[in-house]
């Protein structure tokens, strides 16, 4: 079943442009970003939606921050993301125009269905389900859901499902920037463009492998490492942060490239590896002068950047060129080098990839 490949972990990596392909089927035949793709009700579950609630668990809970950064820009609404552990017990405000999202690879995660319930009970209704499995129990208690196609998902980490997850997000971007009045065609073509441009897009990430190989084998010998983004990358870099912890065991820290000089700038020294999510936007010349505070203090930087972003390879700087900036969908890209970073390393290290220790696939305990 895993024809040429080591691990699921491996072949789910691999399997994202079929997976992307398969969720964004209703665009590829020149269909819009219609409300519709969400259930037949979500025009009026839509209407009048003044703001945004994401509520989700781990990578999932990744994928929502980075659709905050788009459907505010976008949409022009206003986005929270909470982890649904946190959510479920605090005594928050009740909105009932805002739009609960719950998101969930499983849709059997203990606390983000209790959180959905949590939200319920205070009288939300205009509720939307993000998830990967169709008779899940978080799909059957909300008003709107939307079925990614990732197929089944077996490696322990999440990797198709969560790039599966941001179109999905791209998608709710551009309907709810639509019944907004946000979206002008022009727009709205060129999104869907690009989204449906993206398997091919992923496919040429992925054939980075093996350069990304040779990073893992000076990575795998390392403690600690810090991973700095800013904007909707900086959620890239909690999750490629993520990855490294739970399938390589190395500690890893991810930082809004902006916070580094307020405290975790003291950690670094040339034992600390920092790789920086560096896609050729316009925070490029911020993050660069992160990089170089970075470089001062005999930090080793691996940097994943776009290609012509122009920072210079040399002593202590490695960097990866990714192929050319993808606009709004660039986190999509550049996740896929970083699930790809901890898989390799963890080949290294020779932990247990698929099944990492203390993990399950579907937390259903709370
Ligand atoms: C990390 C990972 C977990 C899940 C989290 C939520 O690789 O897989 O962090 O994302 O347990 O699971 P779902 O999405 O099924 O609710």
């Amino acid at each position: 079943e895993l024809g040429q490949f080591r691990h699921y972990m491996q072949k789910e990596i691999f399997e994202q442009p079929q997976a992307l392909g398969n969720t964004l089927e209703m665009i590829t035949g020149g269909g819009g970003a219609a409300s519709q793709h969400f259930g037949a009700r979500a025009p009026e579950v839509f209407d009048g939606v003044r703001r945004v609630l994401v509520l989700a668990c781990g990578t999932s809970y990744h994928a929502g921050l980075v659709a905050r950064y788009w459907i505010e820009a976008i949409a022009r609404l206003p986005v929270t993301v909470e982890i649904a552990s946190e959510y479920r017990y605090r005594e928050s405000v009740p909105d009932r125009d805002t739009l609960v999202v719950v998101i969930s690879q499983s849709g059997e995660t203990a606390d983000t269905l209790a959180a959905l319930k949590h939200a319920k009970s205070l009288g939300m209704e205009r509720t939307l389900a993000i998830c990967n499995v169709p008779e899940s129990a978080i799909v059957r208690e909300t008003a709107l859901r939307f079925i990614t196609r990732a197929g089944p998902e077996i490696g322990v980490a999440s990797t198709k499902a969560f790039t599966t997850q941001l179109a999905a997000f791209a998608l709710l971007t551009l309907a709810l920037a639509k019944i907004n009045g946000r979206l002008t065609e022009a727009d709205e073509e060129r999104h869907l463009a690009a989204l449906r441009h993206l398997p091919v897009a992923v496919q040429k990430v992925l054939e980075l492998e093996p350069e990304i190989e040779k990073w893992a084998q000076r990575f795998a010998g390392k403690e600690h490492a810090l991973f700095l983004g800013r904007g909707s990358h900086w959620p890239i870099a909690m999750e490629g942060a993520l990855k490294l912890k739970e399938i390589s065991y190395i500690h890893a820290e991810a930082y809004a490239a902006g916070e580094l000089k307020h405290g975790p700038l003291a950690l670094v020294d040339k034992d600390m590896p920092v790789i920086a999510v560096s896609p050729a936007d316009e925070l490029l010349e911020k993050l660069k002068s992160n990089l170089q505070e970075v470089r001062a203090r005999g930090g080793e930087l691996y940097v994943f950047a776009d290609a012509g972003s122009e920072i210079p390879e040399s002593e202590g700087v490695h960097i990866l060129h990714m192929p050319e900036h993808y606009g709004m969908l660039s986190p999509v890209l550049h996740v896929i080098p970083l699930q790809l970073l901890s898989y390799h390393a963890a080949l290294v290290k020779g932990t247990d990839v698929d099944k990492p220790r203390n993990l399950a696939k579907s937390v259903t305990v709370e």
